[in-house]
């Protein structure tokens, strides 16, 4: 089941994103006593983050009737760059610096990939955390993506071998011109066995490559956005109206 929703403008994508994310924990957490979200780097959920740490802010101040049980929620990412964790390009730090340093998630629940590691073994061992945390199936309740202007999602590029793994959940691989080469990224098998996938997407740079990806002809070695189709869970795509703007 896929849909895409289009907001006015990228405040109000973060905006509708960040209560959509808030709403689904708060029904996970009600389902099954916990709400188990992997992040994405880039700008465009960047604002979204800001967004949540601000919800989180009047939330607790009762201000906004937003508020979550902090404790039952469990932050993974679905890629890193193999940089130290306070590096300026780490999605570690992007989701801590905007967000996860102003909420109460205790930092037990934060499952970040060791980028400082040698990448196979930083995959190794988050591949080993994410069996620990969900047994035989990673069914993340969210996976949060971005669309980059190449059509790559996660760390997941065109042309690489990694959009043909099948076994495992996590892999380590260093692509040729793309800043940070080595990367750990989420494969097909782990993002589609999310209960909700969302990609974040704003701006005309990404229009032509959103058109592509939507409608065009299905192509994942090319256009890797395109191999996220959860089996069982749901797909949405949160759109500005500049990155719309051709659909
Ligand atoms: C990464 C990201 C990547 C990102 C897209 C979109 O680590 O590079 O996870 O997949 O989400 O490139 O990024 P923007 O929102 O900045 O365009």
């Amino acid at each position: 089941m896929s849909a895409i929703k289009t907001h006015p403008d990228a405040n109000s994508l973060a905006h509708a994103a960040a209560t959509h994310i808030m709403a689904l924990a708060e029904a996970a957490i009600a389902a099954h006593d916990h709400f188990s979200i992997a992040l994405s780097g880039g700008s465009t959920p960047r604002a979204t983050y800001e967004r949540l740490a601000l919800y989180t802010r009047l939330g607790a101040q009762g201000e906004v009737p937003l508020t979550l049980d902090w404790g039952r929620v469990h932050v993974f990412w679905g890629d890193e760059r193999c940089v130290p964790p306070d590096d300026a390009a780490s999605n570690y730090r992007l989701a801590h610096d905007a967000w996860l340093e102003h909420t109460p998630i205790p930092p037990g629940n934060v499952h970040r990939i060791r980028g400082e590691l040698d990448p196979e073994r930083a995959a190794d061992e988050y591949e080993a955390e994410l069996r620990a945390f969900f047994g035989p199936t990673p069914r993340f309740d969210l996976i949060l993506l971005g669309l980059g202007e190449d059509g790559h999602t996660a760390s997941l590029f065109p042309g690489t071998a990694a959009l043909h793994e099948t076994a495992r959940w996590v892999v380590a691989h260093c692509v040729a011109g793309v800043p940070q080469p080595w990367r750990v990224t989420l494969t097909p098998p782990a993002l589609n066995a999310a209960a909700n996938v969302i990609f974040l997407v704003a701006g005309a740079g990404k229009a032509a490559r959103l058109k592509q990806v939507l409608q065009g002809t299905l192509q994942p070695d090319v256009l890797p956005a395109q191999i996220v189709q959860p089996g069982v869970g749901r797909l949405l795509w949160l759109v500005d109206v500049a990155a719309a703007s051709l659909l």
